[in-house]
């Protein structure tokens, strides 16, 4: 039987999303044992689940590792691997924004001295705008680095605003809203288009709109 790979985001939207993925009819108990594997195959469904980074799921899907996988679409932007985008998931929602301390005034006369993991959304964006900036590549905790006087401002993932709040940051400008995407790599699409367009059409069923 043909199996189908999927490379799931490690963590709690990736249990979300397994169990859009059990209700469309691919189910595999065995991912719900407590233990570390991160492998699990239910061969009568056909179906073989992998638990990866978040941001390493689209190399997965791109390269053919996994046929399909779930990956933000933070990520898609800012790497734009060569895969096929199918459907928003309308889950992990948040947005790309700008966020600065609260008295921050922008000279546009003077290079803007960004901090950030998303290097190539943040270009982009100030590019289209004709803003002159000395983009800092972080890891992490971007949040320190406007009040360390690192950089001026962060383009950052915001959720609840909460890690900007209690950092005394503030966000200025919305970038991109953001949310999970199933994605399929360009090959499988093809050759397993069948079972592909099983699985998009039994999550669409699933995916919750915003009333
Ligand atoms: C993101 C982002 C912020 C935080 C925002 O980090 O970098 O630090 O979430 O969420 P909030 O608005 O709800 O406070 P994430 O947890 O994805 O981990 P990371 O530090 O590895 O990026």
């Amino acid at each position: 039987m043909e199996m189908i790979n999927v490379a799931l985001p490690k963590g709690r939207l990736g249990e979300k999303v397994y169990d859009m993925f059990e209700k469309s009819g691919f189910p595999c108990p065995s991912i719900k044992e407590p233990n570390r594997k991160l492998i699990f195959e239910n061969e009568a469904a056909g179906v073989r689940y992998f638990w990866v980074k978040p941001s390493d799921v689209a190399i997965y899907v791109e390269r053919g590792a996994a046929d399909i996988g779930v990956a933000g679409k933070d990520i898609l932007l800012e790497y734009e691997p060569d895969v096929y985008e199918l459907l928003d998931l309308n889950l992990g929602k948040c947005r790309m924004a700008v966020a600065a301390k609260k008295d921050f005034r922008d000279d546009p006369n003077s290079t803007l001295r960004v901090a950030t993991k998303f290097t190539n959304i943040a270009s982009r964006y100030y590019a289209e705008k004709c803003r002159d900036i000395d983009i800092i590549k972080l890891n992490g905790s971007i949040e320190i680095a406007p009040i360390l006087g690192l950089s001026d401002v962060i383009v950052d993932i915001v959720e609840t605003g909460k890690t900007l709040l209690e950092n005394d940051l503030e966000p200025k400008e919305t970038i991109l809203p953001i949310s999970a995407r199933l994605i399929a790599n360009k090959s499988s699409y093809k050759f397993k288009n069948e079972l592909i367009e099983r699985v998009r059409l039994g999550l669409k069923e699933q995916v919750k709109t915003d009333d």
